[in-house]
């Protein structure tokens, strides 16, 4: 990873389904509280990797349909997939390992033998990963005759199942620990060891993640039979790996505290956000609670006070100007009255708003520019901008909070324009 000059203070490595997102929260919440958290205290020195059985298609359908965060590193296709960066960059060195006593077309011909093998869809089917659904009744008994004949045949492969249906068929050098590993020995390579890392999980396709050595593991509270019971049988005494009492990414921000591994308090917790605490005093911080605010603002969840209003106006400053995706320029004054009229607009409505990958750079003894990727989801549709912003501290080191002098925002091409939608600010 280019983007940090030194180790990386903190690396997570989370699964997707049921660990980082939560399929039965249709609010969202518990990734909502970790992604503000994230953004406001570690995004800019730490690194955030997805690693998820989902083939790159499947991947993709998740972020347009959750509010989730942009990784550093994504993981795929049970670690047979590994990319850099926004426009995922694959790893073609991990691509060679794989190929060793490989050769999927007879995997999928041996496997075509057992009648309790349903294959899964075309685009779950990878250069390295060929996928089936077994039922739990049969799982074991298929996985070790299956891995007979295949070693008959030269090949070594590597069995997983999970979530009590899922059965992937791998090379053996592949899987997610696997794939961990080859990115820490290339961190250690550059000398960029990150200080602490934090793996996250809930399934069978998880637990080579809690084997590798010298990372902090948390098994989320709704963590599957089958994860659990490795860990009973081959991890229990190891004090680095917690069974959180939370779901999902609740379960995630439990660890964090849990084993003291940085700040854990997420910004969507706090009952004050305008307060000026100590921890509250990054520019990172302050963009995270802006847009907060925003979201309660319009959802009408503070009350519609001048007092806000008061506090919007001292935040913006007069001759600082807004220029709008569409291309629009505005005086902050013009802005915020735009948003009085607003308040509540979105009340009882599927609205979020959250920042992404924020990055601030100090430009003067005061001054920060602050780049970020705005979201915003309605319902079932999200869109994002990408975002300048130009950030006075008031007080030394922001003590008394933060000026915005100005804001730049332009339709990002991921998720652009919808002109049916209010995007205010
Ligand atoms: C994801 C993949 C699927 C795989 C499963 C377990 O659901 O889409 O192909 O079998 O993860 O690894
Ligand atoms: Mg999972």
């Amino acid at each position: 990873m280019e983007r940090l000059s030194s180790s990386a203070k903190f690396m997570i490595v989370s699964d997707l389904d049921h660990t980082m997102v939560d399929h039965h929260d249709p609010e969202n919440m518990s990734l909502l509280r970790f992604n503000a958290l994230w953004e406001s205290s570690y995004r800019h020195d730490s690194l955030l990797v997805f690693s998820t059985g989902r083939s790159p298609t499947l991947y993709k359908q998740l972020r347009k349909e959750k509010p989730m965060l942009t990784p550093d590193i994504t993981i795929m296709s049970v670690g047979t997939e590994i990319t850099y960066g926004n426009s995922m960059v694959p790893d073609g060195g991990w691509e060679e390992v794989l190929n060793q006593k490989w050769d999927r077309n007879i995997v999928k011909e041996e496997a075509s033998k057992f009648p309790e093998l349903t294959l899964q869809s075309e685009t779950e089917q990878r250069p390295h990963k060929v996928s089936f659904y077994v039922d739990k009744s049969k799982a074991q008994d298929v996985t070790k005759e299956l891995s007979e004949l295949l070693a008959q045949q030269g090949l070594d492969v590597k069995i997983i199942y999970s979530g009590g249906m899922d059965l992937d068929i791998l090379p053996q050098g592949a899987g997610k620990g696997q794939a961990l590993a080859y990115l820490l020995s290339k961190f250690k390579a550059e000398g960029k060891l990150p200080t602490n890392t934090l793996v996250c999980g809930d399934s069978g396709n998880d637990a080579e993640l809690f084997s590798i050595p010298d990372v902090y593991g948390v098994m989320v509270s709704n963590a599957q039979e089958e994860l659990l019971l490795w860990h009973a049988e081959n991890a229990k005494d190891n004090p680095k790996i917690i069974h959180a009492t939370e779901r999902c990414a609740s379960g995630i921000i439990q660890a964090i505290g849990h084993f003291g591994l940085g700040p854990n308090t997420s910004p969507r917790d706090e009952a004050d956000l305008s307060g000026c605490k100590k921890e509250n005093l990054s520019p990172s911080g302050e963009v995270v609670r802006f847009y907060l605010l925003h979201e309660k603002w319009r959802r009408g969840e503070i009350e519609n006070s001048e007092s806000y209003i008061t506090t919007l106006e001292a935040v913006c400053q007069l001759p600082g100007v807004f220029v709008h995706p569409s291309g629009v320029e505005q005086s902050f004054r013009e802005c915020i009255s735009a948003l009085k009229g607003n308040h509540g607009d979105q009340q009882g409505k599927q609205y979020r708003v959250w920042v992404d990958q924020v990055f601030p750079t100090k430009i003067g003894s005061d001054t920060w520019l602050v780049k970020f990727q705005k979201w915003e989801m309605h319902g079932e549709e999200q869109q994002s901008c990408l975002c300048s912003a130009v950030l006075v501290t008031k007080g030394a080191d922001g003590l008394d909070g933060w000026t915005w002098l100005h804001l730049h925002q332009t339709w990002s091409l991921v998720a652009g324009a919808k002109d049916h939608l209010t995007w205010l600010l």
